[in-house]
Protein backbone atom coordinates (compact mmCIF):
# COMPACT_ATOMS: atom_id res chain seq x y z
CA UNK A 1 0.00 0.00 0.00
CA UNK A 2 0.89 3.39 -0.35
CA UNK A 3 1.20 5.72 3.26
CA UNK A 4 1.88 9.18 3.57
CA UNK A 5 3.68 10.04 7.08
CA UNK A 6 2.93 13.93 8.05
CA UNK A 7 5.73 14.62 10.73
CA UNK A 8 9.65 13.16 10.93
CA UNK A 9 9.82 13.44 14.13
CA UNK A 10 10.44 10.10 16.88
CA UNK A 11 6.70 8.90 16.11
CA UNK A 12 6.92 9.99 12.74
CA UNK A 13 9.84 8.33 11.52
CA UNK A 14 8.92 5.15 13.87
CA UNK A 15 5.90 4.77 11.71
CA UNK A 16 6.92 5.28 8.37
CA UNK A 17 10.37 3.33 9.02
CA UNK A 18 7.75 -0.08 10.28
CA UNK A 19 5.61 0.40 7.48
CA UNK A 20 8.54 0.36 4.85
CA UNK A 21 9.70 -2.58 6.50
CA UNK A 22 6.11 -4.13 6.48
CA UNK A 23 6.23 -3.78 2.55
CA UNK A 24 4.56 -0.49 1.84
CA UNK A 25 5.87 2.24 0.04
CA UNK A 26 6.48 4.90 2.33
CA UNK A 27 6.61 9.10 2.14
CA UNK A 28 7.42 11.35 5.04
CA UNK A 29 6.69 14.63 4.95
CA UNK A 30 7.82 17.26 7.10
CA UNK A 31 7.55 21.14 7.14
CA UNK A 32 11.30 21.70 8.24
CA UNK A 33 13.29 21.57 5.09
CA UNK A 34 17.27 20.81 6.77
CA UNK A 35 15.36 17.64 8.40
CA UNK A 36 14.33 16.28 5.23
CA UNK A 37 17.34 17.26 3.50
CA UNK A 38 19.61 15.31 6.25
CA UNK A 39 17.15 11.94 5.71
CA UNK A 40 17.47 12.08 2.10
CA UNK A 41 21.04 11.95 2.72
CA UNK A 42 20.73 8.88 5.12
CA UNK A 43 21.51 10.75 8.45
CA UNK A 44 18.84 10.20 11.01
CA UNK A 45 17.99 12.82 13.58
CA UNK A 46 17.00 11.11 16.18
CA UNK A 47 18.64 8.42 18.84
CA UNK A 48 16.00 5.47 18.49
CA UNK A 49 17.30 1.76 19.00
CA UNK A 50 17.23 0.11 15.26
CA UNK A 51 15.78 2.63 13.56
CA UNK A 52 18.74 3.57 11.20
CA UNK A 53 19.37 0.23 10.53
CA UNK A 54 15.38 -0.07 9.12
CA UNK A 55 15.45 3.40 7.56
CA UNK A 56 18.88 2.22 5.30
CA UNK A 57 17.53 -1.08 4.87
CA UNK A 58 14.03 -0.05 3.30
CA UNK A 59 15.88 3.06 1.53
CA UNK A 60 13.88 2.16 -1.56
CA UNK A 61 10.27 1.97 0.04
CA UNK A 62 10.93 4.98 1.82
CA UNK A 63 10.78 9.15 0.50
CA UNK A 64 11.02 12.12 2.16
CA UNK A 65 9.74 15.21 1.46
CA UNK A 66 8.27 18.98 1.90
CA UNK A 67 5.84 18.93 -0.43
CA UNK A 68 2.51 18.15 0.76
CA UNK A 69 1.21 16.48 -2.71
CA UNK A 70 3.69 14.58 -3.82
CA UNK A 71 3.08 13.34 -0.45
CA UNK A 72 -0.30 12.59 -0.25
CA UNK A 73 -0.22 11.77 -4.36
CA UNK A 74 -1.46 8.24 -4.49
CA UNK A 75 -1.74 7.52 -0.88
CA UNK A 76 -4.07 5.20 0.36
CA UNK A 77 -3.64 6.57 3.79
CA UNK A 78 -2.35 9.66 5.61
CA UNK A 79 -0.67 9.54 8.66
CA UNK A 80 -0.60 12.30 11.13
CA UNK A 81 2.28 12.21 13.61
CA UNK A 82 2.92 15.53 14.01
CA UNK A 83 3.44 17.35 17.50
CA UNK A 84 0.98 18.41 20.32
CA UNK A 85 2.78 19.96 22.60
CA UNK A 86 0.98 21.21 25.65
CA UNK A 87 0.15 24.83 25.60
CA UNK A 88 -0.23 27.14 28.82
CA UNK A 89 -3.46 26.25 30.31
CA UNK A 90 -2.16 22.61 29.54
CA UNK A 91 -4.44 21.91 26.59
CA UNK A 92 -2.60 20.68 23.88
CA UNK A 93 -1.70 22.76 20.81
CA UNK A 94 -3.10 21.41 18.12
CA UNK A 95 -1.63 23.90 15.66
CA UNK A 96 -0.02 21.30 13.85
CA UNK A 97 -2.80 19.11 13.76
CA UNK A 98 -5.01 21.44 11.94
CA UNK A 99 -2.49 22.65 9.26
CA UNK A 100 -2.38 19.10 8.19
CA UNK A 101 -5.97 18.78 7.97
CA UNK A 102 -6.19 22.31 5.87
CA UNK A 103 -3.81 21.20 3.56
CA UNK A 104 -5.01 18.00 2.46
CA UNK A 105 -5.25 18.58 -1.22
CA UNK A 106 -8.39 17.05 -2.57
CA UNK A 107 -8.48 13.68 -4.32
CA UNK A 108 -10.52 11.59 -6.61
CA UNK A 109 -10.66 8.38 -4.66
CA UNK A 110 -11.05 7.75 -0.55
CA UNK A 111 -7.76 8.34 1.53
CA UNK A 112 -8.19 7.65 5.12
CA UNK A 113 -6.51 10.30 7.58
CA UNK A 114 -5.29 7.81 10.48
CA UNK A 115 -4.14 10.19 13.47
CA UNK A 116 -1.39 8.60 15.41
CA UNK A 117 -0.66 11.93 17.69
CA UNK A 118 -1.66 12.06 20.94
CA UNK A 119 -4.83 14.24 21.34
CA UNK A 120 -7.85 15.27 23.37
CA UNK A 121 -10.63 13.00 22.78
CA UNK A 122 -13.07 14.85 20.84
CA UNK A 123 -10.58 16.06 18.08
CA UNK A 124 -11.77 13.01 15.61
CA UNK A 125 -15.00 14.22 15.71
CA UNK A 126 -13.66 18.55 14.98
CA UNK A 127 -11.19 16.69 12.07
CA UNK A 128 -14.27 14.72 10.64
CA UNK A 129 -16.69 18.64 10.83
CA UNK A 130 -13.67 20.11 9.63
CA UNK A 131 -13.06 17.55 6.26
CA UNK A 132 -16.80 17.70 5.98
CA UNK A 133 -16.76 21.54 5.90
CA UNK A 134 -14.14 21.40 3.03
CA UNK A 135 -16.63 19.02 1.11
CA UNK A 136 -13.53 16.20 1.23
CA UNK A 137 -16.63 13.70 2.30
CA UNK A 138 -14.53 11.26 0.35
CA UNK A 139 -11.69 11.37 3.56
CA UNK A 140 -11.66 8.96 6.11
CA UNK A 141 -11.30 9.28 9.43
CA UNK A 142 -9.32 6.85 11.72
CA UNK A 143 -7.82 7.07 15.45
CA UNK A 144 -5.03 4.66 15.62
CA UNK A 145 -3.08 6.07 18.54
CA UNK A 146 0.67 4.28 19.41
CA UNK A 147 1.75 2.84 22.34
CA UNK A 148 5.93 2.64 21.76
CA UNK A 149 8.14 3.67 24.03
CA UNK A 150 10.78 5.94 22.96
CA UNK A 151 14.14 3.65 22.95
CA UNK A 152 12.44 0.23 22.05
CA UNK A 153 9.77 2.17 19.44
CA UNK A 154 10.96 -0.27 16.15
CA UNK A 155 9.77 -3.32 18.95
CA UNK A 156 6.83 -1.97 19.82
CA UNK A 157 5.48 -1.15 16.78
CA UNK A 158 5.97 -4.53 15.34
CA UNK A 159 5.62 -6.21 18.39
CA UNK A 160 2.43 -4.15 19.98
CA UNK A 161 0.44 -5.46 22.83
CA UNK A 162 -2.49 -4.48 21.20
CA UNK A 163 -3.72 -2.44 17.77
CA UNK A 164 -6.36 0.28 18.46
CA UNK A 165 -8.24 1.52 15.50
CA UNK A 166 -11.21 3.82 15.95
CA UNK A 167 -12.71 4.54 13.37
CA UNK A 168 -16.56 6.29 12.10
CA UNK A 169 -16.59 3.67 8.90
CA UNK A 170 -15.82 0.29 9.33
CA UNK A 171 -14.35 0.38 5.90
CA UNK A 172 -11.26 3.13 6.97
CA UNK A 173 -10.99 0.92 10.00
CA UNK A 174 -10.52 -2.41 7.73
CA UNK A 175 -7.90 -0.46 5.31
CA UNK A 176 -5.53 0.42 8.59
CA UNK A 177 -6.01 -2.87 9.84
CA UNK A 178 -4.59 -4.18 6.30
CA UNK A 179 -1.74 -2.11 6.62
CA UNK A 180 -0.93 -3.45 9.95
CA UNK A 181 -0.78 -7.13 8.18
CA UNK A 182 2.25 -9.26 9.34
CA UNK A 183 1.96 -7.81 12.95
CA UNK A 184 0.19 -10.06 15.67
CA UNK A 185 -1.65 -8.73 17.86
CA UNK A 186 -5.24 -8.47 19.26
CA UNK A 187 -6.76 -5.50 17.56
CA UNK A 188 -9.73 -3.14 19.78
CA UNK A 189 -11.65 -1.83 16.26
CA UNK A 190 -14.12 0.92 18.46
CA UNK A 191 -15.47 4.15 17.89
CA UNK A 192 -13.23 7.27 17.59
CA UNK A 193 -13.58 8.94 20.82
CA UNK A 194 -13.31 5.69 22.90
CA UNK A 195 -9.73 4.72 21.09
CA UNK A 196 -8.63 8.39 21.30
CA UNK A 197 -9.57 7.97 25.24
CA UNK A 198 -8.07 4.81 25.15
CA UNK A 199 -4.20 6.15 24.44
CA UNK A 200 -4.53 8.80 27.34
CA UNK A 201 -6.15 6.48 29.77
CA UNK A 202 -3.11 3.94 29.06
CA UNK A 203 -0.43 6.44 30.05
CA UNK A 204 -2.73 7.95 32.99
CA UNK A 205 -2.70 4.06 34.26
CA UNK A 206 1.09 4.19 33.81
CA UNK A 207 1.96 7.41 35.61
CA UNK A 208 -0.71 6.85 38.16
CA UNK A 209 1.70 3.58 39.01
CA UNK A 210 4.44 5.66 38.85
CA UNK A 211 3.47 8.01 41.33
CA UNK A 212 2.38 4.72 43.74
CA UNK A 213 5.57 3.35 43.44
CA UNK A 214 7.15 6.22 44.12
CA UNK A 215 4.78 7.12 47.36
CA UNK A 216 5.11 3.38 48.67
CA UNK A 217 9.29 4.35 48.06
CA UNK A 218 8.57 7.73 50.19
CA UNK A 219 6.55 5.45 52.97
CA UNK A 220 9.49 3.13 52.80
CA UNK A 221 12.02 5.56 53.85
CA UNK A 222 10.45 6.62 56.62
CA UNK A 223 9.56 3.15 58.03
CA UNK A 224 12.93 1.05 56.99
CA UNK A 225 11.16 -0.71 54.56
CA UNK A 226 12.71 -1.87 51.35
CA UNK A 227 10.87 -0.86 47.87
CA UNK A 228 12.48 -3.19 45.44
CA UNK A 229 11.49 -6.17 47.69
CA UNK A 230 8.40 -4.60 48.07
CA UNK A 231 7.76 -4.03 44.40
CA UNK A 232 8.44 -7.53 43.51
CA UNK A 233 6.38 -8.95 46.29
CA UNK A 234 3.07 -7.24 44.80
CA UNK A 235 4.20 -7.54 41.22
CA UNK A 236 3.80 -11.38 41.23
CA UNK A 237 0.28 -10.98 42.36
CA UNK A 238 -1.02 -11.41 38.92
CA UNK A 239 -3.70 -8.55 39.34
CA UNK A 240 -1.46 -6.16 39.39
CA UNK A 241 2.08 -7.61 37.90
CA UNK A 242 5.43 -6.42 37.77
CA UNK A 243 5.64 -3.48 35.17
CA UNK A 244 6.07 0.00 35.95
CA UNK A 245 6.85 -0.71 39.80
CA UNK A 246 10.50 1.01 39.88
CA UNK A 247 10.85 3.58 41.86
CA UNK A 248 12.67 6.69 41.49
CA UNK A 249 12.72 9.99 40.83
CA UNK A 250 9.85 10.57 38.57
CA UNK A 251 8.68 10.24 35.42
CA UNK A 252 9.47 12.67 32.39
CA UNK A 253 9.90 12.67 28.76
CA UNK A 254 7.87 13.69 26.03
CA UNK A 255 4.20 12.02 26.81
CA UNK A 256 3.80 11.37 30.33
CA UNK A 257 4.11 14.78 31.15
CA UNK A 258 2.30 16.03 28.79
CA UNK A 259 -0.55 14.00 28.57
CA UNK A 260 -1.29 13.88 31.76
CA UNK A 261 -1.61 17.68 31.95
CA UNK A 262 -3.93 17.56 28.80
CA UNK A 263 -5.97 14.46 30.47
CA UNK A 264 -6.20 16.80 33.62
CA UNK A 265 -7.34 19.17 31.22
CA UNK A 266 -9.90 17.67 29.24
CA UNK A 267 -11.27 16.43 32.28
CA UNK A 268 -11.30 20.19 33.82
CA UNK A 269 -13.21 21.38 30.82
CA UNK A 270 -15.66 19.25 30.93
CA UNK A 271 -16.88 20.50 34.23
CA UNK A 272 -14.59 16.88 36.26
CA UNK A 273 -11.93 17.47 38.20
CA UNK A 274 -9.83 14.28 37.87
CA UNK A 275 -8.37 14.41 41.56
CA UNK A 276 -6.55 11.12 41.05
CA UNK A 277 -4.24 12.25 37.95
CA UNK A 278 -3.51 15.60 40.01
CA UNK A 279 -2.24 13.71 42.62
CA UNK A 280 -0.30 11.71 40.61
CA UNK A 281 1.43 14.55 39.02
CA UNK A 282 2.04 16.42 41.97
CA UNK A 283 3.80 13.55 43.28
CA UNK A 284 5.79 13.60 40.38
CA UNK A 285 6.80 16.91 40.97
CA UNK A 286 7.81 16.58 44.46
CA UNK A 287 9.95 13.48 43.75
CA UNK A 288 12.26 15.09 41.37
CA UNK A 289 12.54 17.88 44.04
CA UNK A 290 13.06 15.01 47.47
CA UNK A 291 16.74 14.81 46.40
CA UNK A 292 17.40 17.67 46.98
CA UNK A 293 16.81 17.49 50.72
CA UNK A 294 18.65 14.08 50.61
CA UNK A 295 21.55 16.04 49.69
CA UNK A 296 21.37 18.98 52.09
CA UNK A 297 20.69 15.87 55.05
CA UNK A 298 24.36 14.81 54.26
CA UNK A 299 26.03 18.30 53.19
CA UNK A 300 24.09 20.85 54.65
CA UNK A 301 23.89 24.23 52.62
CA UNK A 302 24.34 23.28 49.34
CA UNK A 303 25.71 26.69 48.57
CA UNK A 304 29.05 26.63 46.66
CA UNK A 305 28.77 22.65 46.49
CA UNK A 306 29.91 20.48 43.59
CA UNK A 307 27.44 18.64 42.39
CA UNK A 308 27.65 16.32 39.63
CA UNK A 309 24.46 14.92 37.16
CA UNK A 310 25.01 11.31 35.70
CA UNK A 311 22.60 11.24 32.85
CA UNK A 312 20.48 14.09 31.40
CA UNK A 313 18.33 11.82 29.05
CA UNK A 314 14.73 11.17 30.74
CA UNK A 315 15.44 7.61 30.39
CA UNK A 316 18.29 5.50 28.66
CA UNK A 317 18.25 4.79 25.32
CA UNK A 318 17.27 8.20 23.64
CA UNK A 319 18.48 11.57 23.77
CA UNK A 320 15.34 12.91 24.67
CA UNK A 321 15.95 16.21 27.39
CA UNK A 322 11.71 16.70 27.19
CA UNK A 323 10.35 16.92 30.91
CA UNK A 324 13.33 15.05 32.03
CA UNK A 325 13.89 15.11 36.01
CA UNK A 326 17.64 16.25 35.22
CA UNK A 327 15.89 19.69 34.15
CA UNK A 328 14.21 20.39 37.46
CA UNK A 329 17.25 19.43 39.28
CA UNK A 330 19.90 21.23 37.67
CA UNK A 331 17.57 24.23 38.13
CA UNK A 332 16.96 23.45 41.65
CA UNK A 333 20.46 23.11 42.69
CA UNK A 334 21.50 26.21 41.19
CA UNK A 335 18.70 27.93 42.95
CA UNK A 336 20.83 27.01 46.13
CA UNK A 337 24.14 27.76 44.97
CA UNK A 338 25.59 24.73 44.03
CA UNK A 339 27.64 24.20 40.95
CA UNK A 340 26.21 21.37 38.66
CA UNK A 341 28.23 19.71 36.69
CA UNK A 342 26.70 16.97 33.96
CA UNK A 343 27.07 14.09 31.99
CA UNK A 344 25.09 11.92 29.50
CA UNK A 345 26.44 10.04 26.69
CA UNK A 346 24.45 10.98 24.39
CA UNK A 347 21.69 14.08 25.11
CA UNK A 348 23.32 17.19 24.22
CA UNK A 349 23.03 18.89 27.70
CA UNK A 350 24.54 22.09 26.54
CA UNK A 351 21.66 23.70 24.78
CA UNK A 352 18.92 23.02 27.60
CA UNK A 353 21.04 23.44 31.05
CA UNK A 354 22.32 26.84 31.63
CA UNK A 355 25.29 27.67 33.86
CA UNK A 356 25.97 23.48 33.94
CA UNK A 357 29.45 22.51 33.53
CA UNK A 358 29.12 19.80 30.80
CA UNK A 359 31.66 16.66 31.01
CA UNK A 360 33.11 14.60 28.29
CA UNK A 361 32.71 11.52 30.49
CA UNK A 362 31.32 10.93 33.82
CA UNK A 363 34.45 10.51 35.46
CA UNK A 364 35.07 14.01 34.67
CA UNK A 365 31.86 15.29 35.51
CA UNK A 366 32.60 13.78 39.00
CA UNK A 367 36.42 15.44 39.35
CA UNK A 368 36.23 17.27 42.81
CA UNK A 369 32.47 16.81 43.01
CA UNK A 370 30.39 17.07 46.65
CA UNK A 371 27.82 14.42 46.02
CA UNK A 372 27.01 12.47 42.94
CA UNK A 373 23.23 11.95 41.16
CA UNK A 374 22.08 9.17 39.31
CA UNK A 375 19.55 10.60 37.07
CA UNK A 376 19.81 8.61 34.34
CA UNK A 377 20.24 4.70 34.83
CA UNK A 378 22.24 4.38 31.52
CA UNK A 379 24.44 1.11 31.65
CA UNK A 380 27.66 2.85 30.74
CA UNK A 381 27.25 3.77 35.07
CA UNK A 382 26.88 0.51 35.93
CA UNK A 383 30.10 -0.04 34.47
CA UNK A 384 31.36 2.68 35.72
CA UNK A 385 34.56 2.22 37.86
CA UNK A 386 33.08 3.83 41.01
CA UNK A 387 36.35 3.45 42.96
CA UNK A 388 38.49 5.66 40.59
CA UNK A 389 35.12 7.77 40.74
CA UNK A 390 35.12 8.32 44.45
CA UNK A 391 38.57 8.80 44.12
CA UNK A 392 38.27 11.79 42.07
CA UNK A 393 35.24 13.33 44.66
CA UNK A 394 36.16 15.94 46.92
CA UNK A 395 33.11 13.85 49.30
CA UNK A 396 31.49 10.80 48.14
CA UNK A 397 27.97 11.13 48.82
CA UNK A 398 26.13 9.22 46.25
CA UNK A 399 22.39 9.61 45.54
CA UNK A 400 20.99 7.16 43.41
CA UNK A 401 18.11 7.96 41.78
CA UNK A 402 17.16 4.80 39.65
CA UNK A 403 18.27 2.65 42.31
CA UNK A 404 20.30 0.61 39.67
CA UNK A 405 23.72 0.27 41.73
CA UNK A 406 24.13 -2.17 45.09
CA UNK A 407 23.95 -0.33 47.68
CA UNK A 408 26.73 -2.87 49.41
CA UNK A 409 28.92 -2.45 46.91
CA UNK A 410 28.96 1.80 46.58
CA UNK A 411 29.18 1.78 50.73
CA UNK A 412 32.60 -0.43 49.76
CA UNK A 413 34.09 1.85 47.92
CA UNK A 414 33.06 4.43 50.83
CA UNK A 415 30.54 6.23 49.04
CA UNK A 416 27.66 7.76 51.82
CA UNK A 417 25.11 6.25 49.50
CA UNK A 418 20.89 6.27 49.01
CA UNK A 419 18.98 5.34 46.76
CA UNK A 420 15.35 5.55 46.78
CA UNK A 421 12.52 4.01 49.24
CA UNK A 422 15.70 2.04 50.76
CA UNK A 423 16.85 2.21 53.81
CA UNK A 424 20.23 4.97 54.48
CA UNK A 425 23.17 3.37 55.62
C1 LIG B 1 5.55 6.24 27.25
C2 LIG B 1 4.74 4.93 27.27
O1 LIG B 1 5.47 3.91 27.93
C3 LIG B 1 4.40 4.47 25.85
O2 LIG B 1 3.54 3.34 25.91
C4 LIG B 1 3.67 5.61 25.12
O3 LIG B 1 3.38 5.25 23.79
C5 LIG B 1 4.54 6.84 25.12
O4 LIG B 1 4.83 7.23 26.48
C6 LIG B 1 3.77 7.92 24.40
O5 LIG B 1 2.72 8.32 24.86
O6 LIG B 1 4.18 8.28 23.29
P1 LIG B 1 8.13 6.86 26.96
O7 LIG B 1 7.76 8.21 27.44
O8 LIG B 1 8.98 6.75 25.77
O9 LIG B 1 6.80 5.98 26.64
O10 LIG B 1 8.94 6.14 28.11
P2 LIG B 1 8.71 5.13 29.33
O11 LIG B 1 9.67 4.03 29.18
O12 LIG B 1 7.30 4.77 29.49
O13 LIG B 1 9.21 6.01 30.56
C7 LIG B 1 8.63 7.25 30.89
C8 LIG B 1 9.19 7.77 32.19
O14 LIG B 1 8.73 7.01 33.29
C9 LIG B 1 10.72 7.76 32.27
O15 LIG B 1 11.15 8.99 32.83
C10 LIG B 1 11.00 6.61 33.20
O16 LIG B 1 12.20 6.77 33.91
C11 LIG B 1 9.80 6.65 34.12
N1 LIG B 1 9.51 5.34 34.76
C12 LIG B 1 9.06 4.30 34.02
C13 LIG B 1 9.65 5.21 36.13
O17 LIG B 1 10.04 6.16 36.84
N2 LIG B 1 9.34 4.01 36.73
C14 LIG B 1 8.90 2.94 36.01
O18 LIG B 1 8.64 1.88 36.62
C15 LIG B 1 8.76 3.10 34.63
Amino acid sequence: MRVAVFGAGYVGLVTGACFAELGHDVVVRDILEEKIDALRRGEVPIHEEGLDELLERNGARLRFTTDVDESVEGAEVVYVAVGTPPTYSGDADLSAVWTVVDELPRADRRIVVAMKSTVPVGTGRTVRRRLDERGLENVGYVSNPEFTAEGTAVRDFMHPDRLVIGAFDPADAEVVERLHAGIDAPVIRCDVASAEMIKLAANAALVTRISFINEIANVCEATGADVITVAEGIGLDRRIGPAFLRAGIGFGGSCFPKDSLALKQLAANSGYSFQLLNAVIEVNELQKRRVIGKLERRLGSLRGKKVALLGLAFKPGTDDMREAPSLVLAGRLQAEGAEVSAWDPVADGSVLLDGVRIAGSALEALDGADAAILVTEWPELRELDWAEAGARMRKRVLIDGRNMLDPAEMRGYGFDYEGIGRAAE
